[in-house]
């Protein structure tokens, strides 16, 4: 009989919603429990917060331990903050429990270099348990480094590798509009940037971490610009019903490049702004030979990150332990018909 990958969410926000609605509907997964700390969702029924036509009985719960039963859990998934400090006591709780974690945690997905020493501790407890911890999601986790690190292997020199991603925010979620500072002025957007209020987007750095650890690159400066707002030309309502006057904050473009003697080896831009303008992934490699690749339409990002995340379950059941990253997993791909006993 074919058997199923036992799974707990924690964070329950609208990327979990997302997650828990996609585990809900595979047929592989058996997701065992719920976890958030948001008052106004503890105690409810999961379906009741999900608004799915589900038999599932599961009963929010406010900690990891109240969730952890008999059964043996597979994998733990995060999704409940950018920053891995916030994080971590999650995935060393579940860690200890003997459980796999796949969080979309921004810093996890290449956390060496940023927090060496707690990555160290992530990778010995995770190594202890016999167990693998993985930060994912479509940026960082897939579209700006590991997607140009699988597009490189037909090439035999490389010199550039520049990755761009222009998206329509207007479609994304109440928070990913609010983080990159849709309705403010700039004078906020910049104060409230800087008063850590609003993150902008966070991964850059870390995708060209993976990206010259997963070539063997050199390089020796690593610049993340400040965010640059984008302002709108016309007045518009955002998804959650407010409204946006011409002239204020609609998005922002995000860059960062890693250098070598004066030279950029990686570019990666980030665009992300509400209007009706051209979506697109692109990653070009200026090398023998050129390539150029281009997603047109570009991957919904909230979609496609809860994707690689349940995806993901089955390939981290055959990864090696410790604390890894998307480089060091199977070949990632969709497992809708894997099961717990497929080779
Ligand atoms: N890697 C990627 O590609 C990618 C893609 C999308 C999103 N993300 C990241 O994923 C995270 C989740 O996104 P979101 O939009 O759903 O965020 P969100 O709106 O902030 O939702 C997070 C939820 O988790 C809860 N929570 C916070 N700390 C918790 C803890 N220790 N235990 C249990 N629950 C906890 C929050 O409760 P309270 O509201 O009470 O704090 C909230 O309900 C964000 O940091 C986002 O940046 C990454």
């Amino acid at each position: 009989m074919s058997k199923k990958f036992n799974v707990i969410q924690v964070g329950l926000g609208p990327m979990g919603k997302l997650i828990t609605n996609l585990l809900l509907k595979r047929k592989n997964i058996n997701l065992i429990g719920a976890v958030d700390i948001n008052p106004q969702l503890v105690g409810k029924h999961l379906i009741e917060v999900l608004d799915v036509d589900d038999k599932s009985e599961i009963v929010i719960q406010s900690n990891l331990e109240s969730v952890f039963s008999q059964e043996k859990v597979d994998v733990v998934i995060i999704a409940t903050s950018s920053s891995l400090e916030k994080v971590a006591p999650t995935i060393k709780q579940a860690v200890k429990s003997g459980s796999n974690v796949i969080s979309i945690c921004e810093e996890l997905s290449y956390p060496f270099q940023n927090y060496p020493i707690l990555s160290k501790e992530l990778d010995q407890i995770a190594k202890t348990h016999n167990v693998s911890i993985v930060g994912t999601g479509i940026n960082p986790g897939y579209l700006m480094d590991l997607l140009p690190i699988a597009i490189t292997a037909p090439c035999q020199e490389i010199k550039l590798i520049k990755v761009t991603r222009m998206m329509n925010s207007a479609k994304r979620r109440e928070p990913f509009q609010r983080k990159i500072g849709t309705g403010l002025t700039i004078e906020e957007f910049h104060q409230k940037l800087s008063q850590k209020e609003i993150t902008g987007h966070v991964g850059l750095t870390q995708s060209i971490q993976m990206i010259v650890a997963a070539l063997g690159l050199e390089y020796d400066e690593l610049i993340e610009f400040p965010p640059k707002e984008v302002i709108t030309e016309k007045e518009f309502t955002t998804s959650y019903d407010e409204q946006v006057k011409k002239g204020y904050v609609c998005g922002l473009q995000s860059k960062a490049v890693a250098k070598n003697k004066g030279k950029d080896i990686i570019f990666l831009d980030f665009i992300a702004y509400a209007g009706k303008h051209e979506e697109f992934d692109s990653i070009e490699i200026e090398g023998i030979p050129n390539i150029h690749q281009k997603i047109i339409g570009g991957v919904h990002g909230d979609i496609g990150t809860a994707a690689m995340v349940v995806n993901l379950i089955p390939k981290i059941m055959h990864a090696k332990p410790g604390l890894l990253t998307m480089k060091d997993l199977p070949v990632p791909c969709y497992t809708k018909n894997l099961w717990k006993n497929s080779d």
